[in-house]
């Protein structure tokens, strides 16, 4: 950096599950953020670890000229090479950090292996707006996606420790799960949030699951789904579009009372003033709309993701790079990615 009072512009690289996402940041500032998603999962109900890492290989090069461009700099310009080091599929995080390596190693610029889970967090730490402040206060944060359910306390960018997560299955894998059983396309998160704006939320009731203490589990709430759906086609019941937008009222309800009954408990115990959420399913309409309920209740400080970095993305990935920087912690052309990275 020739001006050292300036902030720095980081690279961020997410290729952990299904995208493939590269971001400019310059500081917590986001200058773009490009992802090309995986058409070729969605054939398949699910994403198929294969594919997705030769995905990755065709797409990071476009993806990451697309972010030097939207940002208008050069890779000269970059100062800081941040790369998703897990959890994920361990292929596909090959390939981002594979890349990363080669490209701090020929820019001659240091390396930063980010967790992907704290890079969900930070999503709230980060923004395009020039005037933008980040969160100074500690607060709670359930960070739900396609791969995690965790309860996390983030007593700032740096420091954040997990206090409770799924025992089986994610939230999202819940929902993506049931949206296959119906024949919905992949992910079936936001396809659900979708058609259960139209269904009646009272259809059909679902167990709340039991797993002692503060942790969750999904697969009790995913085989009931399962069986009901089996059920009303064991008794000839057509399963018409209405059907269906009940049973996904109904069920997404099940899954967002089951975060919040969690979630409260574990509020009540850490008395944080501030409540988050983060992760892909953090886009999901009732969720949004029940945090917001519990902010104005307990009126508690609330903290919801620009949709832009509630799935996977670049941008959240140089967002903790940034915070990373001015600890001197950097990686070694050695990094290896885990693909059961621990927050
Ligand atoms: O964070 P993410 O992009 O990837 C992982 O790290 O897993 O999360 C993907 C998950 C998928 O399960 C997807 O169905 C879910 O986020 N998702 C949603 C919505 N948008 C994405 N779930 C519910 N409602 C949405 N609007
Ligand atoms: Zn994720």
């Amino acid at each position: 950096m020739n001006n050292t009072s300036e902030k720095p512009i980081i690279l961020g690289i997410e290729s952990s599950c299904d995208d493939t996402s590269v971001s400019v940041l310059k500081g917590n500032i986001v200058l773009s953020n490009v992802t090309a998603g995986q058409e070729v999962h969605k054939q398949y109900g699910g994403v198929v670890p294969e594919l997705a890492s030769r995905a990755h290989q065709s797409n990071i090069v476009p993806v990451v000229s697309t972010a030097l461009k939207e940002a208008n700099l050069k890779p000269r310009d970059i100062n800081y090479v941040a790369v998703t080091k897990g959890p994920g599929l361990l292929g596909s995080l090959l390939v981002g950090t594979s890349f990363a390596k080669s490209y701090a190693h020929a820019l001659e610029i240091p390396l930063l292996g980010i967790n992907h889970m704290e890079g969900h967090v930070i999503a709230h730490f980060i923004s395009r707006d020039p005037n933008f402040k980040a969160p100074e206060e500690p607060f709670l944060c359930l960070t739900v996606s396609g791969g995690h359910t965790q309860i996390i306390l983030v007593k700032n960018a740096l420091e954040m420790e997990l206090l409770a997560s799924t025992i089986d299955d994610a939230a999202g894998e819940a929902l993506d799960k049931a949206a296959k059983v119906l024949g919905l396309p992949y992910p079936g998160g936001p396809v659900i949030d979708k058609l259960a704006k139209t269904g009646n939320d009272s259809a059909f009731k679902f167990p709340m699951p039991k797993a002692d203490g503060d942790n969750y589990s999904f697969s009790g709430l995913k085989t009931s789904f399962l069986y009901q759906v089996r059920d009303l086609k064991k008794i000839g019941t057509e399963i018409s579009e209405p059907l269906i937008a009940d049973l996904c009222a109904s069920y997404q309800k099940a899954v967002v009372d089951y975060l919040l009954l969690k979630f409260k408990n574990v509020l009540k115990r850490t008395g944080a003033k501030g409540i988050a959420i983060a992760g892909g399913v953090s886009a999901n309409s009732l969720l949004r709309q029940a945090f917001s309920n519990l902010a104005d209740e307990q009126n508690l400080k609330l903290l919801l993701p620009e949709f832009e970095f509630c799935t996977d993305n670049g941008a959240m990935i140089g967002g903790v790079a940034y915070y990373k920087v001015a600890e001197g912690n950097f990686d070694g052309l050695d990094l290896v990615p885990s693909s059961r990275l621990k927050i």
